[in-house]
This record gives C-alpha cells, sequence and structure tokens, in this order.
C-alpha cells in the first residue's frame, strides 16, 4: 500500500480551547509528520521520528497544516448570486434568490453549478460543507454526484418550500415528502454524502408540511435536519402571524419534533430565553453566519449568551447571504460581530470553531475536523506569507499566526487541500 507523509508545521484540536494559555487543547508539531495511507491519516507525530521507508514525502514547510474547513451552512444554489444589492432579508429572497433557484430546474444548469462551486470550496479550503439544495430534485443529484467524483464528505438535501414563493419553485407537502424520501434512498449514505431534511422555514412551509417533515425526521433520525431561525425582525413576525398557536419562533420548529442533536439553525440571532434553553435542552446547534448576518443588516449573534446557556455552536458562510466562500474571511467577520456586541473570539476558538468544533455539531468528530489515526486525509495546508501585505505583519507566535491567517487571509493563503487524502487543489488548475 503506498504511503505518503507530508511534512509540514501542524495544528489539530482535541477540544474548545479555553484560553490562549489552553496548550492540552491542541496538538502543535513545528516539524511534523503526518503519514497518509489510501483515505486516511495513520499516524501523525515528529518528523525526525517518522517511519519513512517506502513513503512519499511531500514537504509543506514553512506552511501550516490543519484539518480541511468544514462549513456549516451554505446554498449551493445561490453560488452564482452572491453580492446581490438588497436591503434586508425577505426582499433578498423575492428579488433574487427565488428568481435564481429557479434556473435549477434545468440539470444542465444544476451539473454546471455544482461543479463550480465545489472548486470554489476546494480553492478556499473547505473540505465539508452542509447545503441546501433547490426545491428541485434534480439539484440534489448534481450536489451529491459531484460531491461523490471529488470523494468529499458533504451533507444536503432537497429545500422543501410550498408557499409565500413564486409557484415554480414550490412543491407540496406530499411531493416534498416524496421527493425527499426518494433522495434519501438515493443519497444518504452513498460514497460520502449524508442527506440533510431542509424545509427552507417557516414562513415557506405550511403547518402541512412541517407535519410532513416530522414524519420525515421520525423515520430517517440517522438523517439531518436543517432550517433557518430569527434571522430578521421581519421574519420572525411574519413566521408568529403564520403559526400564531406557537409560543415563539422556536417553538414552531419545536411544535413539529424538529428539534435535536442533528438539527443545524442557520442564524438563531433573535432568541428570547425561552427559545435558548430548548435549544440546549434539544442539542440542536445554533449555526452562526457573520458576513452574511452583517450583509444582511439581519443582527448580531449573541455567542457569549448562547455557550453560557450551553447551546451547541457552529459557524458558516451562508452563501449566497454571505459574501464569500472563505472560512478564513468568515472567522474575521465573526470577530468584528463579536467585537460588537464587546465579545472575544480568540484565535485558537475561531479555529477550532472552523474544524474540529463544526465536526462535533455534525457528531462527525471521529471522522473530520481533526488530525488523528483513523481520521479521514480531509486537510487544507494554510500560508500565513501568502500575499506582499500579510508579509508586511511579521509574526513570532502559533497565535499571532492564526490571527493574521483569519484577519487577512483568503483563498491566496490556502497553498494545498487534501481531500481523501489526494491533493485536490493543485488539480484545479488555472481556477
Ligand atoms: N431564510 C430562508 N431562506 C434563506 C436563504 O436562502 N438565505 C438566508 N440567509 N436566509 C434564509
Ligand atoms: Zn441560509
Amino acid at each position: 500500500m503506498s504511503r505518503t507523509i507530508l511534512r509540514g508545521r501542524v495544528l489539530s484540536f482535541h477540544r474548545a480551547p479555553q484560553d490562549l494559555d489552553d496548550t492540552e487543547s491542541y496538538l502543535y508539531l513545528a516539524d511534523g509528520a503526518i503519514s497518509i495511507e489510501e483515505d486516511k491519516v495513520v499516524a501523525v507525530g515528529d518528523f525526525a521520528s517518522a517511519d519513512l521507508a517506502g513513503a512519499q514525502v511531500v514537504d509543506h514547510r514553512p506552511n501550516l497544516i490543519l484539518p480541511g474547513f468544514i462549513d456549516l451552512h451554505l446554498h449551493y444554489v445561490q453560488s452564482q448570486m452572491m453580492a446581490a444589492y438588497a436591503g434586508s432579508l425577505l426582499e433578498w429572497l423575492n428579488t433574487y434568490t427565488f428568481i435564481e433557484e429557479q434556473k435549477f430546474s434545468q440539470q444542465g444548469h444544476a451539473d454546471a453549478v455544482a461543479v463550480e462551486f465545489y472548486d470554489a470550496l476546494i480553492r478556499h479550503g473547505t473540505t465539508t460543507a452542509v447545503a441546501y439544495c433547490s426545491s428541485h430534485p434534480r439539484s440534489v443529484d448534481a450536489f451529491f454526484a459531484e460531491a461523490q467524483c471529488r470523494n468529499m464528505l458533504m451533507v444536503g438535501g432537497k429545500v422543501m418550500m410550498d408557499r409565500n414563493a413564486p409557484e415554480e419553485l414550490c412543491d407540496t407537502a406530499q411531493s416534498g415528502y416524496d421527493d425527499t424520501k426518494a433522495l434519501i434512498a438515493r443519497w444518504h449514505g452513498r460514497g460520502r454524502g449524508l442527506y440533510a431534511i431542509s424545509p427552507r422555514f417557516a414562513i415557506t412551509s405550511t403547518p402541512a408540511q412541517l407535519e410532513a417533515s416530522r414524519a420525515l425526521v421520525a423515520e430517517h433520525p440517522d438523517c439531518y435536519v436543517q432550517t433557518h431561525l430569527s434571522e430578521n425582525d421581519a421574519e420572525i413576525s411574519f413566521s408568529m402571524e403564520l403559526y400564531p398557536n406557537s409560543p415563539d419562533y422556536t417553538g414552531i420548529y419545536e411544535d413539529y419534533g424538529l428539534l435535536g442533536p442533528k438539527t443545524l439553525l442557520g442564524h438563531s440571532i433573535h432568541l428570547n430565553h425561552r427559545e435558548v434553553g430548548v435549544l440546549a435542552e434539544t442539542g440542536a446547534v445554533a449555526v452562526f453566519c457573520p458576513t452574511s448576518n452583517l450583509f444582511l443588516g439581519s443582527g448580531l449573534f449573541d455567542r457569549d449568551r448562547l455557550m453560557q446557556n450551553g447551546v451547541r455552536i457552529g459557524i458558516a458562510t451562508d452563501i449566497g447571504g454571505g459574501t464569500s466562500v472563505s472560512m478564513l474571511r468568515t472567522l474575521d467577520e465573526g470577530y468584528k460581530v463579536l467585537q460588537l456586541r464587546g465579545q472575544r473570539l480568540n484565535p485558537l476558538a475561531s479555529f477550532h470553531m472552523a474544524t474540529r468544533g463544526n465536526a462535533e455539531a455534525l457528531g462527525l468528530q471521529e471522522t473530520i475536523g481533526s488530525i488523528a489515526p483513523g481520521r479521514a486525509a480531509d486537510l487544507v495546508v494554510l500560508d500565513a506569507r501568502a500575499t506582499p501585505t500579510m508579509r508586511m505583519r511579521r509574526f513570532e507566535t502559533l497565535i499571532e499566526e492564526l490571527f493574521l491567517l483569519q484577519t487577512m487571509g483568503d483563498d491566496r493563503a490556502i497553498a494545498e487541500v487534501y481531500v481523501a487524502g489526494a491533493r485536490a487543489k493543485s488539480t484545479l488548475g488555472g481556477l
């Protein structure tokens, strides 16, 4: 069996760091060796003591090797409509998004966008993402088929939406259920694909559709659930008009049995005390989408409050409401959002969140998100001297380097990417 050894500086987290001095929370090797056989890491340690016999050595020094980034919430079908000039969420959805997503009734379009989307992910060092497709089953086929070609661990699902959107985009409670069932049968657990049952949000799902979603979740407890929660004030008011018997927005999803440890709730910004308690109790994950929240003027995520109350948290780009595919740019904007809240996000905590933290949010920490024997060899190689401006900023410590990468880094700082043990970025050519 052929063996590859990646030489370089290595950083991988064991758990969430409590503060900048929490050196027990991570593994850092100044001159490390990651041994890879086929698609897995088989050993990690100092290069000086690595078994080099029969191995091909790839030298990434002085760059830093981390687990590939994980993006916990995005819309691949919005890849071509980032930077749409809209005032706020509902205007943005109605004016641009629902028009754009109608294009995915064409298989050729879905296939072409899926290729571009995965190229963009790889270019930015993201090796796993959780995605909304459009309401068309063929958009899901394109999404998973392309992931399979690239051997990527991807989570996704067909958006279910049966009201308050153009007719061309709407399914029905029954067809949304039937299509989702067929897609789960086709894609969940095939290759590295995992399915997420995806009622878009309360505004675009009738009670009958949320009832159908409840049935899907009960019948497929091993699938994820993803939806949007409390992103914007007008969205919250409209949702409560549509579901007047629920105590609050979170209560709508709670009433339909949609909250659990496999549930990912995009945004989760404006929550009352009861809602925070429900998220903590059910183990549902609040997903922080900073570039999107700033772009659409939605509000400031309250990380400290959620963490202090025991809510699980992840971080994501939310393309195309988000303004960058880059998890480095996302960490930077996340830092700034929390500054405005008077909160600090230390660089160890941010890189933990984008790797192991998001893997834990998915319950996949034994598979991805860290570098250890038995884990998938999904890796990113970061270059903190990638641009002339970055080179102007001298750094001495690992913490300074990480903070420079998140504050000034983008796709130019991604030196190489490995997916399931194979070089991925260098195969993109001129893209
Ligand atoms: N809420 C419902 N759908 C969407 C979407 O596509 N993007 C964002 N940011 N919020 C949503
Ligand atoms: Zn979203």
